[in-house]
Order: structure tokens, then sequence, then C-alpha cells
């Protein structure tokens, strides 16, 4: 195959990549996205702020420009996000307690009803544990509702859309000897004893001098994939653009049937939301392909 999603199909695979609505106008770029992939994510435009900018009151137009144009092109999309501490819109800021916890509901469900039976997986809670060595949940106005919160978000997406599959996606869950890993397994495997619906586990993977690859990779993708659930690469930049690096991380996900696709975090390194000058992606800020990207085709 001669483009990252053809390669990718062969082994039952996606490849994607983030989009963000404001360069659909760019030709270079959805040259490029059009030609080598085959799932999208919104860069921004379906985060809570983008979608429901005053409570109640939901605008899909960037969201759906979009998909629009994924679905266009032939392309699945994975919905980003609905549940997170992070771009939500300033009313949502200043909510706490039990109103704070209705309108996740009530976003969830507003979001769902617009997508239901389009967007085959969702990120429903982004980013809620903590870093360090705690193993816990990350502080945050959400968590302060109620330690059930995250089980209430799958619980409201499941009857929302009962055909999309739900995931819950976080950075630093890539390295099996770190507690943040572990604390996410732990509440994955105590959602699959309990039934709370869960599908899916994005493992954002950016990757750069703190949070390296580790080799350790393949045993977190095969441990989550255990749990009966399945394990997506979501949000893969490494910083630097090593070229054996991206090949390991294709590697470790085709060597777990449930690891199902791999999206990088921008198409050219000048998309990145890290700065060009980081090199993390696979197209040079030219949209030249780099070696990584040969690299990664190879490993496909
Ligand atoms: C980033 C976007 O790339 C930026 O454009 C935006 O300014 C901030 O968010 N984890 C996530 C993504 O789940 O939504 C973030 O995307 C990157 C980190």
């Amino acid at each position: 195959a001669s483009t990252l999603g053809a390669a990718a199909a062969q082994s039952g695979r996606y490849f994607g990549t983030a989009i963000a609505s404001g360069k659909l106008g760019d030709g270079t770029y959805t040259g490029i996205a059009n030609r080598e992939f085959n799932m999208i994510t919104a860069e921004n435009e379906m985060k809570i702020d983008a979608t429901e900018p005053n409570q109640g009151q939901f605008n899909f137009t960037n969201a759906d420009r979009i998909y629009n144009w994924a679905t266009q092109n032939g392309k699945r999309m994975r919905g980003h996000t609905l549940a997170w501490h992070n771009q939500q819109p300033g009313w949502m800021q200043s909510l706490s307690g039990s109103a704070l916890r209705q309108a996740m509901i009530n976003h969830i469900n507003g979001v769902l009803n617009h997508y239901k039976g389009k967007i085959p997986y969702w990120d429903v809670v982004n980013e809620a544990y903590a870093d360090g060595n705690s193993g816990g949940r990350r502080d945050s106005n959400l968590q302060r509702t109620g330690n059930d919160w995250i089980e209430v978000a799958f619980r409201t997406a499941r009857a929302a859309d009962p055909s999309a599959k739900l995931c819950y996606n976080d950075y630093n869950i890539d390295n099996w000897t770190w507690a943040k890993t572990q604390g996410v397994y732990n509440m994955v495997k105590d959602f699959k004893s309990r039934g709370v619906p869960i599908d899916c586990v994005g493992l954002q993977s950016h990757f750069n001098g703190n949070s390296p690859y580790n080799s350790n990779y393949r045993t977190t993708i095969s441990q989550f994939a255990a749990l009966g659930v399945d394990v997506a690469i979501t949000e893969l930049d490494i910083q630097g653009g090593s070229a054996s690096t991206y090949a390991s991380v294709v590697n470790d996900c085709l060597a777990v049937s449930r690891c199902i696709g791999i999206t990088v975090w921008g198409v050219r390194d000048s998309d990145s939301w890290l700065g060009a000058n980081t090199t993390p992606l696979l197209f040079d800020s030219s949209g030249n392909k780099k070696a990584a990207y040969n690299s990664v085709l190879n490993a496909l």
C-alpha cells in the first residue's frame, strides 16, 4: 500500500489525524490529509467550549465542517471530547456541585443527540487522572461533583448513542510502570467488573523528553486489551520525530489485535500544537514526507 490509511487497512486498522476546521481551505493540507488518512479527530471543534458556548445553546458549525469534510471523503471520525476539565466554556467553569453534574449530562446528551449514529468512537472522558505518583484522580470541578462522575458520563453516553464505542482517553498512561497508568487500568478493570459501559481506552501518546516512548508500551496496550476493551493510539506525536520510535509505536500496536488504530495529532510539523520547531509529525512544514513517514509506512 502507498498511503498510511491503506497500509493500516491491510490489518483491519485505521490511520488517522487531527484536523483543524480553519485549515480546510489550505489545499496542501487537505490534499495530504485526504490522501493519507482514513480516521479524523477534530483538533478543537468538538470540545465543550466549541459545541456549547452558552449553556443550553449548542453550536456545531465548525464541528460539522470537519464532519462533512470527513464524511464526503469517505472517512470516519473519533469524537473528542465530551467531559474534560480543560476547554470548558466560561459558564461551565463557574458551575459546581449538582448544577455542574447536570450540565455535564446535558452536554453529553446534546452532542450525542446531534451526532447519534454518525460517529463510531467517542472520547467520553478526557484526562481525569492526576500526574505524579498518586495514581488517583486529578482535582477538577468535575471531580469535585463526586467520584462517580466518570461512570455517570459513560452511562449517559451509552444511553444517548448506543451505537458509539465509548473511550477513556489520557496522556502519560503509556508507560506501564507509571502510577497514572495503573490508576486508569484499575478504573477500567472496575468498570468492566461492575458493568459500567466502556469499550475502549485512548493512549494519547504525546512522547517527549519528560515522557518518552518506553519499550513497555506494548505491555501497556496488551494489558488494557486483556481487560476486554479496544485500545486506540489517539494523539501520537514524537518530539524530534524519531523514525525508529515511530516504527516501534506502529509495531507495538500491530502486535496486539485489539489495538484498532493510530491517530497522529496533526498533519505537518507546522500544524502541531507543540510548534513546528519540535518536528513531531510525519510531514514537514512544506508537506513533504519525512523519514518518520517512510518508517511508519514500512512498519504498517
Ligand atoms: C490541543 C490542541 O491541539 C490545541 O490546538 C489546543 O490549543 C489545546 O488542545 N490532549 C488532548 C487534546 O486531549 O485535545 C489537546 O489538543 C492536546 C492534549
